[in-house]
């Protein structure tokens, strides 16, 4: 076996990826608008990054950014009953595809899909989960190991690895191998027809104003509808063998207060959340690491003499983990750097105020991760990639600064999988193939539903040896 030897850290600067410019100063309105429509991540001016809570009247709504850990608590955190409604925009994007899922839902009925899913998805499920991951990612090393020549488009290997987990870890090992190919389709398409700001939302008409909607995102959502309630009702007749399966453990789970288990829509709803909030989430930060770890060689050197010094030449299964701390780091960093989800928004279901801010009923609160991650005065270097700010025994960021998964009581649930299948996956492929990314292409994070690192990243494959 050949192990690339591993530089020692160097005192070289560190590697910073790239990001969009930054205007000197706030663009007007109509600019904006169009800026935002191609890229969200271009319209912060650099002052908008230093900001504690800052906001503005966005045509008839009032917009207010929270960018600060102490906000960012406040409004999660202590006022979570006032905040806890998500944006407009984001309710209308989703619901037809989500129904009265969990992640748009609030109130009552969201506290009741919470208490169901949140312990399905738990850290302490993830023994029963983990294997799943580690079969996904040893058969994609073994592709990886017969790829002909030439470049390949790692963000859609990423997106197909991370549907298969997803799907397996939904639906259970065989019922998910078969259906991945068609569910990822079935959501591919839907993807593409719903917009990425609802921009009639944040013009502030009311929920009930009738919106237009192409009937190809209906026929889309109807479409996955179809192929979910067939595998929901393969598992509850018995298709599945008992499988371990989050279908499975719901199906198991009484609705909170009764004795009886969710009906089968709520099934197919929760069903679906998980799969987009699980999904392509993963698949970005995966490939934005690979993306990161070829542009770094110092750190990617480093990944692959912890993995193999770890490991040799096995697939990682949750038992490896805590030998696998740079690994974790990386996976943490890229996080930082590049959240997947770098907009959390909210409206304030009644009067409140933030700081010394009065808020009305009706606004819309913006967290964004983006802006928080590269906060100066919270981050040294922030743009910086700088693994080893996550490496056991370096200072904790302070708390609420650093939140990929959200944070308060509508934290991501999946958390501990996600980060599981990110470093079991980065380590079986990192840490056994140089990836170089094909020359002439340019790198750009662009904000559409999640942060991607354009539409396509081709990248020239080689097995370590
Ligand atoms: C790197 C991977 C992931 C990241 C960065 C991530 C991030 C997030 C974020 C930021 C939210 C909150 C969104 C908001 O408040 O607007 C969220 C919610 C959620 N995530 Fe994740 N997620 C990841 C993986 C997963 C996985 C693997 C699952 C499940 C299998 C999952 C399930 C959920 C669910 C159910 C919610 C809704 C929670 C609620 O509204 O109460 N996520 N995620």
């Amino acid at each position: 076996m050949l192990i690339e030897p591993a530089a020692p850290p160097t005192t070289l600067a560190p590697y910073v990826p790239p990001y969009p410019p930054r205007p000197d100063r706030g663009l007007p309105l109509r600019q904006m608008l169009q800026v935002a429509r191609e890229n969200w991540l271009a319209i912060w001016a650099k002052s908008s990054f230093e900001r504690d809570v800052y906001g503005s009247r966005l045509l008839l709504r009032d917009v207010v950014v929270c960018n600060s850990p102490d906000s960012v608590h406040y409004v999660f955190v202590e006022r979570h009953e006032n905040f806890q409604r998500k944006s407009p925009q984001h309710r209308h994007a989703l619901i037809p595809l989500l129904g009265d899922g969990l992640f748009v839902s609030d109130g009552p009925l969201w506290r009741e899909r919470r208490r169901v899913v949140a312990p399905v998805t738990h850290v302490s499920r993830l023994a029963e989960l983990a294997p799943a991951i580690t079969e996904a990612a040893a058969e994609r090393q073994a592709q990886w190991r017969a790829l002909p020549p030439g470049p390949v488009d790692v963000l859609a290997e990423m997106g197909h690895l991370t549907a298969e987990i997803i799907c397996r870890t939904i639906f259970g090992r065989a019922l998910g191998r078969d259906a991945a190919g068609e569910v990822v389709a079935a959501f591919a398409e839907y993807q593409a027809l719903i917009g990425q700001t609802d921009l009639l939302s944040l013009l502030g008409l009311p929920d009930w104003f009738p919106r237009y909607r192409s009937p190809g995102v209906r026929q889309a959502a109807r479409r996955i509808h179809h192929v979910v309630d067939g595998l929901i009702a393969g598992i509850l007749d018995g298709q599945d063998a008992g499988e371990a399966s989050l279908i499975r453990a719901m199906s198991e789970a009484k609705v909170p207060g009764t004795d009886r288990p969710m009906d089968r829509r709520a099934f197919r709803n929760e069903a679906i959340v998980l799969f987009m909030a699980g999904h392509e989430t993963t698949a970005n930060t995966l490939a934005w690491a690979l993306f990161i770890l070829s542009q770094d060689p110092t750190n990617a050197a480093r990944l692959v003499e912890e993995v193999r010094g770890a490991l040799g030449d096995r697939v990682a299964t949750l038992a490896d983990l805590p030998n696998l701390p740079f690994t974790r780091a990386v996976v943490e960093e890229t996080l930082r750097l590049y959240p997947p989800v770098p907009l959390l928004s909210r409206e304030a279901l009644g009067p409140d105020r933030i700081g010394d801010r009065p808020v009305r009923r009706g606004t819309i609160i913006l967290v964004s991760p983006w802006l928080l991650h590269r906060k100066p005065g919270l981050w040294d270097q922030p743009d910086a990639f700088i693994p080893d700010r996550f490496l056991p025994g370096a200072p904790k960021p302070p708390r609420h600064a650093y939140i990929p998964f959200s944070t308060g009581p509508r934290i991501c649930t999946g958390m501990h999988l996600g980060l599981a299948e990110a470093t079991i996956c980065l380590a079986a492929l990192a840490g056994h193939f140089r990836l170089e990314l094909a020359p002439g292409t340019q790198v750009m994070p662009v904000a559409r539903l999640t942060l991607r690192p354009g539409e396509t990243l081709p990248m020239r494959i080689t097995p370590l040896g």
